[in-house]
């Protein structure tokens, strides 16, 4: 029988993805953002706000999974914009789960979750029950809206599966796009600019292409041993030079390196590198693709 799904967060980089892998892999799933209109290539499309508590119950309960991908991120914006950022990343998850509770809908919550929980540690793969450190407003809220995950299944039997993510990278829909940190090097490179980094850039991250991510997320919680735990989703680990020397050579730039400014050294999560023995004990992981060869066909 055909899975039945929601996902919330369709228009955004995961979102756009994984709906696109759920088709894919034939699961009944409708998709639903912020945007009046969906993204290009999303269809059965609808809008939700989920800071609005009464959206959701415009939502058909009758599904397997919600693949709750809705979320505002960053670093030092949510020292600015703190409100937005509870009321989207957490208040928008209390409604959720208010909502299942009242209504009794039985299905499982999906929700991604990110390296920026755990206290980096030098050269040391993290596990799931790795020390937490959070030092951004949006760190604190994927690490609280873990919590209020089990809350609600400890005292309302609500199911949930947590996937952190550590760094993803690839792009179905807009190839010159890319997040974060990766995307920033291949934009300097773009333009003919070095890229610059911040000390010695040493710093260790597990890079996942996002289809790589769609398919252990697919995979993973279509086994029963996934329900009600927290997974990392584990891919190449690499050091932001190791990177940066990618992205260069493709493009013929530079390294510069330069001090660490005050503030983004201070939120700064050191090395975050993952072990994903936890899920490799459930499903098997190809992870297909490899940073390298992206680069070099970008
Ligand atoms: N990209 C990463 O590096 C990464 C890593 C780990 C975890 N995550 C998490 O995965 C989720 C998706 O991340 P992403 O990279 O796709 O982010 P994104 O910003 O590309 O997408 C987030 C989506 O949420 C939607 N949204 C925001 N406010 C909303 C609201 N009030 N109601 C409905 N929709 C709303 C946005 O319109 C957007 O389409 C987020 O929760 C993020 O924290 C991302």
């Amino acid at each position: 029988m055909k899975k039945k799904s929601i996902l919330i967060g369709s228009n955004g980089y995961l979102g756009k993805h994984l709906a696109f892998f759920l088709e894919q892999e034939g699961f009944e799933n409708a998709n639903f953002d912020i945007h009046p209109q969906a993204a290009t290539g999303i269809r059965n499309y609808k809008k939700i706000d989920i800071t609005n508590e009464n959206d959701f119950f415009e939502l058909n309960p009758d599904i397997d999974f919600i693949f709750f991908f809705a979320g505002l991120t960053g670093t030092s914006a949510g020292f600015d914009d703190y409100k937005k950022f509870i009321s989207v990343n957490e208040i928008g998850l209390l409604n959720l789960l208010n909502w299942m509770r009242k209504i009794t809908c039985k299905a499982r919550i999906i929700f991604p979750s990110t390296r920026l929980v755990y206290k980096g540690v030098k050269n040391t793969p993290l596990l799931e029950e790795s020390p937490k450190e959070t030092k951004t407003i949006y760190a604190a809220n994927k690490l609280n809206a873990e919590n209020l995950l089990w809350m609600y299944h400890n005292a309302f039997d609500i199911d949930f599966t947590v996937f952190r993510i550590c760094v993803p990278y690839g792009n179905l829909f807009d190839a010159r796009f890319s997040y974060g940190t990766l995307g920033f090097f291949l934009s300097k490179a773009q333009n003919g600019d070095d890229i610059t980094l911040y000390g010695d850039g040493l710093i260790g991250r597990t890079f996942t292409h996002v289809l790589d991510i769609s398919d252990a997320i697919v995979r993973a919680i279509q086994n029963e041993k996934t329900k009600n735990g927290i997974f990392n989703i584990g891919g190449e680990n690499l050091t932001l030079l190791e990177v940066a020397k990618l992205v260069a050579e493709k493009f013929g730039v530079g390294i510069q390196f330069t001090d660490w400014p005050a503030m983004p050294l201070k939120l700064e999560s050191g090395d975050t590198i993952f072990e994903d023995t936890r899920l490799r004990s459930v499903i098997s992981l190809p992870y297909r693709h490899s940073i390298a060869q992206w680069i070099k066909d970008f």
